[in-house]
């Protein structure tokens, strides 16, 4: 099997390795990047957990994982055979050091074998309460040393609130330098996120008119169909504001209204995206009912089937008064997006899965066609669709075929099944990568994290001071409460209608 030259003896340790994200997520795409001969020549994977288990029965349940979840299909069994081999379980708490002086003396084994020193991974796939626990571990044991061999994977949530993620950044980078310190978003990986820079910087086409003059305003949806299912517990403390919004929603926001980098390096474009937090206009706390919106799903019906409220679901208090939706309009103050409203909106059991970024542009200046000609008109959209479908849409007018002069609206389509022959890889997969390869470009940054925190906090705040009186809200299988819909129809503008 082909192998990544590019990239030395890895040994990656994944704490909560008998975990769910471990295998969702992390085996499935390590076995993708290996069999898609990415992987290092030599590289080990160890898990480490609480839990007694035998290494056979894990691998066996690893390996379903991934028939389950790989965006490349089912393993083949000698693909397997090999990947798995390199597969090792150790079982340990995460206080306690002994565990740690048995992840050294793997390390050791594994580079006398190899007669070379190899880099170190350490990627925390656990419940936040530990993140702040294993970092000072790692480093009384002396494995943060290397500075440029071994590295840090924390998965977001960062913090809870602003100062829970100061707290947590303090902790990390007072254990590992900032440049070992590997901040998952995994919707940085995706295709589609990363091609809003190659749109908007590799073109000329539309930089001219991406600015207040032009755009008229900006819609981000990342809707879900699923609820909660078996994450309660996490989410009962979350909801949908710090689970989606502070991370995925902010990313795709910076990504959208950021200035173009000087240079594909990563803490330049990471300057670009924090300018653009750093621009937002902080919400007052009187403001917060006129710009944010909180829901909680109820009973509905969901693609055809009756589905239970949030309040019914495993592991949920009755009385829960956890939001699973959320919508916030945000100002970018800077010059190119002054008086540009941003809005942003997220939910779990929506109608549809869907993630885009829609740019309404402003109508022309003049309408010169007839009324009659007009009916169906709206002034163009640009959709920049994340998920399900990976696309570009452009949405603009043109005249319907006759003696008359009709106006239509019209698509022009890029779409990246139609364009590339090729299977988008999982976005764990390209994060994991990078990783290895010590590039930074798509994690985040600690200020990048806090500026997003501190744009919430008097969201939160004032949620937190006067809890929902209305909860459930809104059905399970709408698009969520009407306050949502007022939020841009009081500005006379709306989401886009997703069919
Ligand atoms: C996670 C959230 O970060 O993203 C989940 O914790 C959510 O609640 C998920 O379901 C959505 O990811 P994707 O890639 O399916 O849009």
């Amino acid at each position: 099997m082909k192998t990544n030259d590019l990239i030395g003896p890895t040994v990656i340790v994944i704490f909560g390795g008998a975990g769910d994200l471990t295998w969702r997520k992390l085996m499935p795409s390590l076995f993708d990047l290996y069999r898609g001969g990415r992987m290092p020549k030599k590289f080990a994977i160890i898990a480490v957990d609480r839990v007694p288990i035998p290494i056979e029965k894990l691998r066996r349940c690893f390996l379903q994982g991934v028939n389950q979840f790989s965006a490349r299909g089912k393993a083949k069994t000698s693909d397997w055979k090999n990947f798995s081999a390199v597969v090792a379980y150790q079982q340990g708490d995460f206080t306690d050091q002994g565990t740690y002086e048995g992840i050294r003396k793997s390390f050791t084994e594994r580079e006398k074998d190899w007669k070379t020193k190899a880099g170190h991974i350490f990627h925390m796939a656990t419940p936040p309460s530990m993140f702040g626990v294993i970092p000072p571990q790692l480093a009384a044991a002396g494995l943060n040393q290397d500075r440029t061999g071994s590295r840090i994977v924390v998965e977001k949530p960062i913090g809870h609130d602003l100062d829970s993620a100061r707290e947590l950044n303090r902790v990390l980078t007072e254990n590992f330098h900032e440049s070992q310190i590997f901040r998952l978003d995994h919707y940085l990986g995706k295709e589609t996120v990363q091609n809003i820079l190659a749109f908007r910087f590799a073109n000329p086409l539309f930089e001219p008119i991406w600015n207040r003059r032009y755009v008229d305003y900006v819609t981000i949806t990342v809707a879900e169909e699923v609820g909660v299912e078996h994450r309660g517990s996490y989410y009962e403390q979350a909801g949908a504001l710090r689970d989606m919004v502070q991370n995925h929603l902010m990313q795709l926001l910076c990504l959208t209204a950021m200035e173009p980098m000087v240079s594909f390096d990563a803490n330049e474009i990471r300057n670009k995206k924090v300018d653009v937090l750093h621009s937002i206009r902080p919400i007052t706390p009187g403001e917060v009912q006129r710009v944010a919106v909180r829901g909680q799903y109820g009973p509905g019906t969901l693609l055809g089937k009756k589905v239970r409220g949030y309040r019914q679901e495993e592991k949920i208090s009755p009385h829960s008064k956890t939001e699973t939706f959320a919508a916030l309009k945000l100002y970018v103050d800077n010059w190119r997006w002054q008086g540009v409203p941003f809005y942003l909106r997220t939910g779990k059991c929506l109608p549809q899965k869907v993630s885009e970024v829609a740019i309404q542009f402003r109508s022309v200046p003049h309408q010169s066609f007839p009324a009659e000609s007009r009916s169906d008109w709206h002034p163009s959209r640009l959709i920049l669709s994340i998920q399900p479908e990976q696309a570009i849409v452009m949405d603009f007018q043109a005249k319907y075929p006759g003696p008359q002069m009709l106006l239509k609206p019209v698509e022009m389509r890029f779409s990246y099944r139609d364009s590339f022959a090729v299977t988008s890889p999982d976005a764990y997969e390209t994060l994991l990568l990078d990783v290895m390869k010590n590039d930074a470009t798509l994690f985040m940054r600690a200020d990048q994290v806090e500026a997003a925190w501190e744009i919430l906090m008097p969201v939160l705040n004032a949620w937190k001071k006067s809890p929902p009186a209305h909860f459930p809200n809104y059905a399970a299988g709408t698009w969520g409460p009407k306050a949502a819909d007022a939020l841009t129809a009081k500005d006379g503008h709306r989401w886009r209608p997703v069919k």
